[in-house]
């Protein structure tokens, strides 16, 4: 199985990266930067983990840099994880226009050309293929100073439907995995007490384990999850 990856340098990405390489998977990761431990794993993984540096808020480029000079339209794509995002969190009445703008670029309109492209390299070589968007369980239970970052998540969980609608039929699937607050670089901003309060607010008091997302995604990507598909699937230690 060839699956693409975006935001394979740290956090979940890096994890679901090690995790489908496990499984024997060739995985074609992209981030900015190449991190120590994603060096590691290139170095493990030398025939199965392809990386290309790229800054996914150029999307106009991306048709001729991820898909012609990189991948190559002849190679088949079984999947597709759109994992990249930033957090640009802040109470509304501050809202700048340049940060939000930044912000979809990168967690909306990146990954639906993405999506474009994924689509039409599985139509073509006829693959039933499998696309994984994540989002944040921020889009299902408010949190103060994260509604600009949830509307992001919110749109990719829209669009995630629409696509399993529109695109079933070739037996394309296409689910959310609804995070929840995991320690990474992305959440290292908070103070302890405001990560209690967000623990509070799930069944198990505890962060997630990023382990428990990746292995999440692996099985949304297999043959198992094949009748899965325009669903929100949570892993967020039951925030309910
Ligand atoms: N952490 C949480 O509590 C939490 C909760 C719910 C959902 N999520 C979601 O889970 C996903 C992973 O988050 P995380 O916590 O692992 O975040 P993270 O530690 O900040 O990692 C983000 C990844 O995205 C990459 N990235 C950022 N900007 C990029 C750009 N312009 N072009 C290409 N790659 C870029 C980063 O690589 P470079 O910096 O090297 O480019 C990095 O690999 C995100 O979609 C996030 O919204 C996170």
């Amino acid at each position: 199985m060839n699956i693409l990856l975006t935001g394979a340098s740290k956090g979940l990405g890096l994890k679901t990266t090690e995790s489908l390489l496990n499984k024997g998977w060739k995985v074609y990761a992209i981030s900015r930067s190449k991190t120590e431990n994603l060096n590691e794993l290139l170095l493990q993984y030398p025939d199965n983990l392809k990386w290309l540096q790229y800054d996914l808020a150029d999307g106009e480029n991306i048709r001729q840099t991820v898909f012609k000079d990189w991948i190559s339209f002849d190679t088949p794509i079984h999947g597709f994880v759109n994992n990249a995002a930033l957090a640009y969190d802040d109470i509304i009445t501050n809202l700048n226009l340049v940060s939000l703008e930044k912000m979809y670029r990168l967690n909306v309109f990146a990954p639906m050309i993405l999506t474009k492209f994924v689509l039409r390299q599985m139509l073509l070589h006829n693959i039933k293929g499998s696309i994984v968007h994540i989002s944040s369980i921020s889009v299902h239970t408010g949190y103060k100073g994260l509604a600009m970052y949830a509307s992001t998540k919110g749109a990719l969980e829209a669009f995630s439907k629409n696509t399993a609608r529109e695109w079933g039929e070739k037996g394309i699937r296409s689910n959310c995995l609804v995070a929840g607050f995991m320690e990474t670089e992305m959440s290292s901003t908070l103070s302890d007490s405001q990560k209690n309060r967000i623990y509070q607010r799930t069944s198990m008091k505890q962060p997630v384990d990023v382990e428990s997302v990746a292995e999440t995604i692996g099985f949304l990507l297999s043959d198992g999850a094949k009748s899965i598909t325009g669903q929100n699937i949570h892993v967020d230690n039951g925030t309910i």
